[in-house]
């Protein structure tokens, strides 16, 4: 099996521009907000670690970019120092995803008839779950910081205080209709109908005191008077979220998931994400193949076995995940080569093979749980990467799942709340808004986290093998890539499309980000293009009987991407860090020193 190497400036083979990627000594930050990623690189600076940057941007990210960053939503950072050992831990996961509501139920979005209420898990204040962000970034510096919450969280509460300057792109995303419907969120980000110009700040004086009181006891907001303020308001509207559900929410340590790929080790997000196990099967199927040997980057033939193998792992997504507090799954089997192996045999080299037809192989994994319903994920979420000058390295992804979560601000606390319960299903076998269609495993329970797409990931080169009678922990493989995107159910795909654009095709992080994206999800049975992506592999992908949907083909104004990849690759010739800063968002920043 021959793998590229790793080329800086390989242009794509399909005629999309390489662009420079952003070259640092030490450190890096990379995040879509530049706000947020000089916020990282001060605290750098400051002598912070990799968790002290990340947590100053996951707070700065709750200001600068209110559609997804945030305090009142949820997410999971992937943490792998550079020296695992006693003092320094090992690589772990932080799970701050947030949970329903102790007073959730499985129905609780369907009317008399049963059906599906539209909106009332997208919008307000039924849809949010318990939030987990504070908890997560306050429990990351606690463990894992140097510098102390209040230092990291210092540029944070500067740019709620003294305001930041949206760019006409960032403007353009406060006219959204659900905003308008909370006055809180109408007033605070509308100026209520007189909206933001370019040039003027976005100053919030209720967010800077909020994020001070966490900065001086993050437990407050789960324990204290924030607690109370917070299950004030949203009962007060007909929401869940209690006091008790504020004070029964913990941050959960979990190990992350490791696989093996092409002489590769990959670090990924164990459940309640999906992200990781469907990442892994995805480059369990794929690892039989020579990849480059079937053509270049976005080639038909690598399109199209990189697509079957989408198709089968997202069968499994939706047959098997969830919470894992709440049912085991069979996470052995479904990251086994042997199933991989099996997988492959039903792929044709030469046309697709439909979703309905596809039968999973016989005798790995058990019968799927057959009690209540199904999932679904947004595209507003964020993640970042950091690399610090030691080497330990953060991949994080965080979200108030649809753009601006719920669209409710709570009153004099000035952060919005997620809409996270949508994340669950509302009803067994009803697609959701990306199409997916989902099993029982997702349901709506009380205090149950609902299934994720996030997939933070980091790849480094496989450790030497251990040899008899040598003690471990033994010397780690070398870093190689931090990775991640949002974009809901495309999130898992667009991490793999950047991972094999980088190790199997060879090209440069910057391009591997800009690349144009493909997608399928098993159901339906579609493979989404973005509009970029080229048009021959398009036509010859349709003739072997795939149904081709470009992103946004009939409507010329949309942009017809998804996905904000913010990525970090060590440059093994020079260890030096590359910066890929996700072009189809123009406020992002990647920089160091
Ligand atoms: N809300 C998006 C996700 O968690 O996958």
């Amino acid at each position: 099996m021959s793998v590229a190497p790793c080329l800086p400036g390989r242009a794509l083979a399909q005629g999309v521009p390489a662009a420079p990627a952003t070259r640092t000594a030490h450190a890096m930050v990379v995040t879509i907000h530049h706000d947020a990623t000089d916020a990282g690189v001060e605290i750098l600076r400051a002598g912070g670690n990799a968790v002290d940057a990340a947590v100053a941007v996951g707070f700065a990210l709750a200001v600068v970019l209110p559609q997804a960053g945030n305090l009142g939503g949820g997410g999971f950072m992937l943490i792998r120092p550079a020296h695992p050992d006693p003092d320094h831990g090992e690589p772990t996961f932080l799970d701050y995803r947030e949970k329903a509501p102790a007073a959730a139920t499985a129905d609780m979005y369907l009317d008399e008839e049963r059906n599906v209420v539209p909106g009332l898990s997208t919008v307000g204040y039924l849809s949010a779950g318990v939030p987990g962000s504070v908890a997560g970034l306050s429990y990351a510096e606690a463990h894992f910081g140097k510098l102390g919450l209040a230092r990291v969280m210092a540029p944070a509460i500067r740019l709620a205080r003294e305001g930041y300057l949206p760019s006409d792109e960032e403007l353009a995303t406060f006219h959204d209709e659900h905003l308008t419907r909370f006055p809180e969120s109408r007033r605070i980000f509308q100026r209520d109908g007189d909206f933001y110009r370019p040039g003027e700040r976005l100053v919030q004086p209720e967010l800077a005191r909020c994020l001070e009181s966490i900065a001086a006891d993050p437990t407050g907001f789960y324990h204290g008077d924030m607690a109370r303020q917070i299950a004030t308001f949203v009962q007060k509207n007909g929401g869940l979220i209690s006091a008790d559900d504020l004070a029964a929410y913990e941050c959960k340590e979990r190990s992350p998931l490791i696989g093996h790929y092409h002489g590769y080790e990959i670090l990924t997000a164990p459940p309640p994400s999906s992200g990781g196990i469907v990442l892994l099967e995805t480059l369990n199927i794929l690892s039989g193949y020579d990849l480059p040997k079937l053509g270049p980057d976005r080639s038909t033939a690598q399109v199209h076995v990189i697509t079957e193998a989408f198709r089968r792992a997202y069968m499994d997504r939706g047959d098997y995940l969830g919470d894992p507090d709440f049912l085991t799954m069979p996470l052995a089997q479904m990251a086994s080569a042997s199933y991989a192996a099996a997988w492959r045999k039903t792929i044709d080299r030469t046309k697709s093979s439909p979703s309905a037809t596809l039968v999973r192989p016989a005798g790995f994994m058990p019968p799927p749980p057959s009690a209540p319903p199904a999932a679904h994920e947004s595209p507003q979420t964020t993640h970042f990467s950091v690399v610090d000058a030691d080497g330990n390295a953060v991949a994080s992804t965080y979200t108030l799942n649809f753009p601006f979560g719920s669209g409710v601000t709570v009153p004099g606390l000035g952060f919005l709340l997620n809409d996270e319960m949508d994340d669950f299903a509302s009803k067994q076998g009803v697609p959701n808004g990306f199409g997916l269609i989902q099993g029982p495993a997702n349901a709506i329970a009380p205090r149950k986290r609902p299934l994720s797409s996030m997939t933070p990931t980091i790849v480094s080169e496989s450790s030497p093998p251990v040899r008899p009678g040598e003690a471990e922990p033994h010397v780690p493989g070398r870093l190689r890539l931090v990775l991640g995107s949002p974009g809901g159910s495309t999130i898992i795909t667009t991490v793999v499309n950047d991972l094999i654009s980088v190790l199997d095709n060879g090209l440069d992080i910057q391009t591997a980000t800009d690349a144009p994206r493909f997608h399928h999800q098993f159901l339906p049975d579609v493979l989404q293009v973005e509009k970029r992506f080229p048009a021959p592999t398009a036509d010859a992908l349709a003739a072997a009987g795939y149904v081709v949907q470009r992103a946004a083909a009939f409507d010329e104004k949309a942009e017809g991407v998804w996905g904000d990849s913010e990525l970090i690759a060590v440059d093994p010739a020079t260890n030096e860090l590359l910066g890929g800063q996700d072009h189809r968002h123009h406020f992002g920043k990647a920089a160091g020193y």
